[in-house]
């Protein structure tokens, strides 16, 4: 086991990568809490998944667009394990659009969830972790924050802004004992990228060093390792997940 029932808290754990990670840290040892926003019957499936195979699950509802849901959600946790100590900022969602035609309300909701959303969980989840001294935060960025996407203006800038916020916290927290990374995945199967177009999503993967899309599990063991103790020296990064994607010209 690499973990010894640290309590994690995933949010946006109901499926896709988060859901991965949900998984992949409870088979490795952590607790974990699967954060839903809606899905609840899905959270419930992966939470059964995980405590059929062994491991300790729990599905909680929490909405990153509000402090009192993710209040709520941290207390829940803590009642019934204590405080978290490995958070993962997984929720996300995208609202494509250029610029030009880009609703308000398209940037602020991508801004919101992806950006302001792991200020909230990080500032709650602090309370914990700064008196433990001791805790792991890792956010999932995107390799659009680096590279740019023609349509995802309010995306890219949040993931941006999401890495900034990773640097940043790293300096201000590693020395009371707590490190915080990011990963940014490439092109992962999931229901976010299930929407494209069938032939742009085969020009994608085909462009990718190892020419396919990525999978969640394999975004989900970069995390793993990150939130373990075999990471213990490391903080501040971001963790690119993209089979070489954005590599090249
Ligand atoms: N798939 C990719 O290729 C890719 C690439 C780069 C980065 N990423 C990033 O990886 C993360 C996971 O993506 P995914 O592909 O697994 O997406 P997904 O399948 O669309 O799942 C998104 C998850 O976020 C949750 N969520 C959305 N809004 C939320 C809110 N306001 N509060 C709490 N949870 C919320 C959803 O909850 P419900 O199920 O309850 O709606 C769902 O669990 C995201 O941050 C995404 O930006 C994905």
């Amino acid at each position: 086991m690499i973990f010894s029932g640290e309590v994690a808290l995933i949010t946006g754990g109901s499926r896709g990568i988060g859901a991965a990670i949900a998984q992949e840290l409870a088979r490795t040892g952590a607790r974990v809490a699967v954060g839903y926003r809606r899905r609840h019957e899905a959270a419930e499936r992966v939470v059964s998944e995980i405590i059929q195979d062994g491991g300790d699950a729990l599905s909680i509802e929490l909405d990153v667009s509000s402090s009192d849901s993710v209040d709520a959600a941290f207390s829940q946790v803590e009642d019934a394990w204590g405080p978290v100590e490995i958070l993962i900022n997984n929720a996300g969602l995208t609202q494509d659009h250029l610029l030009l035609r880009m609703p308000s309300s398209g940037w602020s909701e991508v801004l919101d969830v992806n950006l302001t959303g792991p200020y909230r969980t990080i500032q709650r989840s602090l309370r914990g972790m700064l008196r433990a001294r001791f805790g792991v935060i890792v956010n999932i960025s995107s390799v659009v924050a680096q590279r740019g996407n023609p349509g995802q203006a309010n995306y890219s800038a949040a993931k941006a802004g999401l890495e900034a916020l990773t640097r940043t916290l790293s300096l201000e927290l590693g020395s009371r004992g707590i490190r915080v990374n990011a990963v940014a995945p490439g092109f992962i199967e999931t229901d976010m990228t299930e929407a494209m177009a069938g032939d742009w999503k085969d020009e994608i993967s085909n462009r990718a060093a190892l020419g396919r899309a990525g999978r969640s599990g394999e975004v989900a063991r970069a995390v793993r390792f990150l939130a373990s103790a075999d990471a213990s020296y490391i903080t501040g990064i971001t963790l690119v997940v993209d089979g070489g994607l954005s590599l090249g010209l």
